[in-house]
C-alpha cells in the first residue's frame, strides 16, 4: 500500500476540492475572524483600509513604497560641503531627522512649523515628503499629498459645467486638510491666475497655522522672482528650510545600482 505522502495531491484533492490560493490565508479572503460568536477585523482588512485612506490623500503606489526606514543615506555622497564641513549624508539625515520630529510633533498635537525642502533634481525631496505622509496617515492624521502642476490643472479643470470636481470642494480640501504636501511648487506655469491661486491657499494657511510640507527645485532667489514677494514671505514664515543635496541623481544612481545587481 502507497503511504500518503507518496500519492500524487491531484489524486488526493479532487477538482472541488483542490486547496485554494487566497491572498490572505488566515481569513481566507473574509476580511473578518470570529472568536466564538465575536468578529474582528483580519489583518489584512485593516492595511487594505489604510491603503484606501493613503490613496484618497493623493498617495500613489510608487509612493506607498517611499517610508523612512527605506530613505537609504547610503546614496549620499560623505565627500564635505560648506563651511561647517556637513557631508551630503549627514545633511540628508540631518533633514530626515526633522522630517521624522515633523511627523511626532503632529501626532503630539504641538501644531509644528511646516518644512521645505529644497534641491536639485532626485535628491530625495518627493520621497522624504511621502515618507511624511505616510507616517502620518498611519497614524491617523488627515493629509493631502498635492503636486502642485497636477492640481492647477484639477482645478482649471473644474470651472468647465461637465465637471466632476468643483473648484470651491478643491480648495476647500487643500485649505483645510491639517497636513497638506505641495510637492514641485514652481513646475508649473507662472500665469497671475496659477499664483493667484497658491498664494490663497498659503496664505489661508499660515493665517489658521496648518503645517505645509513643500518640494521644490528652485532657489530663494528665483520663488522670489518667479511667484513674488508676497508668495515668498509666506513661505519664510510657513516653513523651515533644508537643501537636500547630493554630488549624483539618486534616479540615476539607483538604476546604475539595479543593473549591477542584474
Ligand atoms: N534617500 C533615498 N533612498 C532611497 N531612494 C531614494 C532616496 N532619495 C531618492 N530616492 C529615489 O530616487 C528617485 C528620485 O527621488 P525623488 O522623487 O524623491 O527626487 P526629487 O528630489 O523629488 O526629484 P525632482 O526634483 O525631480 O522631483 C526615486 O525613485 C526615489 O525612490
Ligand atoms: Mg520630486
Ligand atoms: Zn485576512
Amino acid at each position: 500500500m502507497k503511504r500518503f505522502s507518496e500519492i500524487p495531491l491531484e489524486q488526493i484533492f479532487s477538482k472541488s476540492d483542490a486547496p485554494a490560493t487566497y491572498r490572505c490565508p488566515i481569513c481566507k479572503d473574509q476580511g473578518v475572524l470570529f472568536d466564538g460568536e465575536i468578529a474582528y477585523p483580519c489583518r489584512c482588512a485593516k492595511e487594505a483600509h489604510l491603503t484606501a485612506r493613503k490613496e484618497r490623500a493623493g498617495i500613489t503606489p510608487r509612493l506607498l513604497k517611499q517610508t523612512f526606514d527605506r530613505f537609504d543615506l547610503s546614496f549620499y555622497s560623505d565627500e564635505s560641503r560648506g563651511a561647517n564641513k556637513l557631508t551630503f549624508r549627514d545633511n540628508a539625515a540631518e533633514t530626515r531627522k526633522a522630517a521624522r520630529r515633523f511627523v511626532d510633533d503632529v501626532i503630539d498635537g504641538k501644531e509644528p512649523c511646516g518644512l521645505m525642502f529644497q534641491g536639485a533634481v532626485g535628491s530625495g525631496k518627493t520621497f522624504l515628503a511621502a515618507a511624511i505622509a505616510n507616517a502620518l496617515i498611519e497614524a491617523g492624521v488627515d493629509v493631502d499629498f498635492t503636486v502642485v502642476p497636477d492640481f492647477l490643472d484639477r482645478l482649471r479643470e473644474s470651472f468647465g459645467d461637465d465637471s466632476e470636481e468643483s473648484e470651491s470642494d478643491l480648495m476647500n480640501e487643500v485649505k483645510h486638510v491639517p497636513v497638506l504636501i505641495l510637492d514641485d511648487l514652481g513646475a508649473h506655469n507662472y500665469t497671475d491666475w496659477s499664483i493667484k491661486t497658491i498664494f490663497a491657499i498659503l496664505n489661508y494657511r499660515v493665517n489658521y497655522e496648518k503645517p505645509t510640507i513643500v518640494t521644490t527645485n528652485l532657489e530663494r532667489r528665483d520663488i522670489e522672482e518667479l511667484l513674488g514677494s508676497r508668495i515668498y514671505s509666506r513661505l519664510m514664515e510657513a516653513c523651515r528650510f533644508f537643501r537636500l543635496e547630493n554630488t549624483k541623481d539618486i534616479r540615476m544612481e539607483k538604476r546604475i545600482r539595479e543593473i549591477r545587481k542584474g
